[in-house]
Parts: structure tokens; sequence; C-alpha cells
């Protein structure tokens, strides 16, 4: 929904959606923040036309239904003359997130109260994927989120995520325009993998002290990841991985460069609203290498950008639709490890395991009948390796 900086005082808020609903973060009058429809309860106009600000109550501008910061329905103009009193205000208060919860400052929310709780929920590769920007310090978000569409299926924006195979070939221009050497061998380095509960998948190059080496000569400050506190909070997984943490279904935190965690909101199968939020990140103040690598003028992202919509025409076809895509990049070759104590990992060269993770999950949720289902269901590693 938002990160804690966003609305750090009473009365403070973000505009941001569940599904097709646009819902309103709030931080209440007793300091809690609350997730709000923001959709009148009279004849569902918008109760805040504002992205991001301050307010002490919304006011719906159609006819004036006025609500608190919990959504409580407080004023109702002509209530003794046209209602005559009899309009029982406790029942008509903005639909609000069943569940609100955060984690290492940022705020999740859902809308069904039987939903799992954010900590089971998150589970360890998801906690890991946040610590690995939360633990860099004091972050705070830029204000002004960059957002804008793509005409792409958000799946494929998800499935590039984990996808170290393109950038040798997507990127080798953008490479050459920011006086980039080509890496010699991309295909022959290390990669891990970790698979989460609930579809959650972090993969990428290994944390090696070559990558390392590589990411600090690129002006990345990694000297956060040494504190003891860090190293205990990430444990020997976290340590080894780098990128590219991903919770399901579409928040990407975007590490280790950019201190950016990019949304990407389905509008429907074929067109994808991505929204970029930038930190302060303590650890590498120049926030200008954020503008210029993803976000509309990134050069990165305008690569992945016409790749996803180009793939998205490509796949819908009628004769197209008939044949799978691919799959198989060193497909049968992990193996699942498992240490005591940490999320089960697979040590491989650059692979296809955390976007079949990722599609398995999402095959799931969508066939799922009930939470209960889903949690009896959905895969786990290390008893379901199939
Ligand atoms: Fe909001 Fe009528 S639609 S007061
Ligand atoms: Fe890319």
């Amino acid at each position: 929904m938002a990160h804690d900086s966003q609305i750090p005082n009473p009365g403070d808020f973000f505009m941001t959606f569940i599904g097709e609903d646009r819902v309103i973060a709030v931080r209440d009058s007793d300091g809690n923040p609350q997730v709000l429809v923001n959709t009148c309860r009279h004849r569902g106009n918008a109760i805040c036309r504002a992205e991001q600000g301050h307010a002490t109550s919304f006011m719906c501008t159609y006819h004036g239904w006025t609500y608190d910061l919990k959504g409580a329905l407080v004023g109702v103009p002509g209530f003794k003359e046209v209602y005559h009193e009899e309009l029982d205000r406790e029942n008509w208060g903005l639909i609000k997130a069943a569940k609100v919860d955060s984690y290492m400052g940022f705020i999740f929310a859902n809308m069904d109260p039987e939903a799992p709780d954010l900590d089971e929920y998150l589970g360890e590769v998801g906690r890991l994927s946040l610590k690995q920007i939360a633990l860099r310090g004091d972050l705070k978000v830029h204000s002004g989120i960059q957002k804008y569409i793509i005409p792409c299926n958000w799946k494929l924006a998800t499935d590039n995520v984990w996808d170290f195979y393109h950038p040798a070939i997507t990127h080798a221009s953008a490479g050459m325009a920011r006086g980039r050497s080509p890496q010699q061998n991309p295909y022959e380095q290390p990669h891990i993998v970790l698979l989460g509960e609930y579809g959650h998948a972090l993969s990428g190059p290994e944390m090696t002290e070559k990558t390392r080496k590589g990411l600090e000569a690129s002006g990345r400050e990694m000297s956060w990841r040494d504190r003891p506190e860090s190293q205990e909070s990430l444990g020997s997984a976290g340590q080894r991985v780098q990128s590219h943490p991903h919770i399901f279904p579409n928040m990407w935190v975007a590490f280790p460069g950019e201190g950016q965690i990019s949304m990407r909101m389905p509008k429907g199968p074929l067109k994808t609203e991505i929204w970029w939020f930038s930190f302060n990140d303590p650890a590498t103040p120049n926030n200008r290498r954020a503008l210029e690598t993803f976000g509309p003028a990134g050069l990165l992202e305008q690569d992945d950008g016409e790749n996803w919509g180009e793939s998205t025409r490509g796949m819908q076809g009628v004769v197209s639709k008939r044949y799978p895509v691919n799959y198989a990049m060193n497909l049968g070759r992990g193996e699942i490890l498992e240490n005591e104590g940490e999320p089960p990992l697979i040590e491989a060269s650059i692979n296809e395991h955390a976007q079949l993770w990722h599609y398995r999950a999402w095959s799931e949720w969508m066939s799922a009948e009930s939470w209960q289902d889903l949690r009896e269901r959905h895969s786990r590693v290390p008893e379901d390796r199939a």
C-alpha cells in the first residue's frame, strides 16, 4: 500500500489500488494505518482526488457526505431535514481493508478477513526480500511516484524480474551508452534461487566477492551488508543473494543499485500500470541512477517494456496461442538445498526456476476455492518439489 515514510503523521494519505479498487492508505488519529476504499457510499463518487496529501476528513464533492480518517460517516448534509435523522450512519461508513499490517515500514492490506496474516503470507523469502532494502538504514520515499502504462500482460513484467538471460542482448546498447564494458561470459556466472511460500521468489547472481567488487565499482555502497545486525538478520542464505526479490504477485524490490521498488498494477490482461517508488537510499545517495535505469526515462526499462509489449502482442494470435513458449533453461539441473533455518535454495547458472515457481503459484491461486484450499494445496518446498 505504502511505506511508513509516506504517511508519517495522522491525516497523511497516499492513494493506491487493491485490484481495480482505488484505495486511500491513511494514518488515522491514533497513528495507525487504515486502508479505505475511495468510493462514497451514497453514489460511489470519489471522496478523495489527490494522489497524496494531508486531510482531517474526506468530504465527497458530489453531495457532501463526509468521512473521518477511520472511514466513519461523520457528516451528512440535510441529515435532519431530508433523512429525518433516520439514516443509520454507522452502517454507511467507507468500506475498508479487513487486514492492514506492516513489516519493516512497508504497509500491506487485504480486503478479506480470512486472508493469511502478513507474517504468514510473507514467510522467510518475503521478509528477506524487504530486508534487502530496509536494512540499508532510515529509508524515506521520495515524494512523487513515477507512473506509466505499458501495453503488456503484468506477468511478463514479473517474469522479467528474474530473467538474467536477456541483459546481454536487450540492454547491450544501454550498456554501451553508459560506457560499460560487456561482461565476459554472463552465462557462466553463479546464480542463487530462493523459493518462497505463496509464490514469492528471489533469484539472481550470487553475491560473490567478484560480484560485489563489480557493484562497488559502479558506485553502489554495499557496506550496510557488513554490519553485524544486517548479517544476523539476513542469515547465510540472505548474505549470498543480492537480487532480485519479488513478493507475489506484483511487488519487485529492485536492488542492489537503485534503491527502488516497483509495483506492477494490472489494468486488464493487456495493460499494466508500472509504479516506481524511489527511496533516499542512505547507503547510495545518488538517486540519479534511479531515474536513468528504470521508470519512463530509464534506459533499461525502455528496452524491457518494448519486449513485454511485443511478447504480449506476439502471443495473442489465434495460431500463436496454440503453441507453448519455452521455459527449458537449466530445467532438471537445480537441486533444492535444505539448510536448517533457511529458505530452500538452488545453486545454478542463469535459469528459469523462479519464473516457473511464479507461474505455478499463479495457477494455484487462480484455481483455489478458498484461503484454506490454497493453504493446503499451494506448492511448498521441500515437501513438494515436483
Ligand atoms: Fe458522495 Fe453523494 S456521491 S455524497
Ligand atoms: Fe531488463
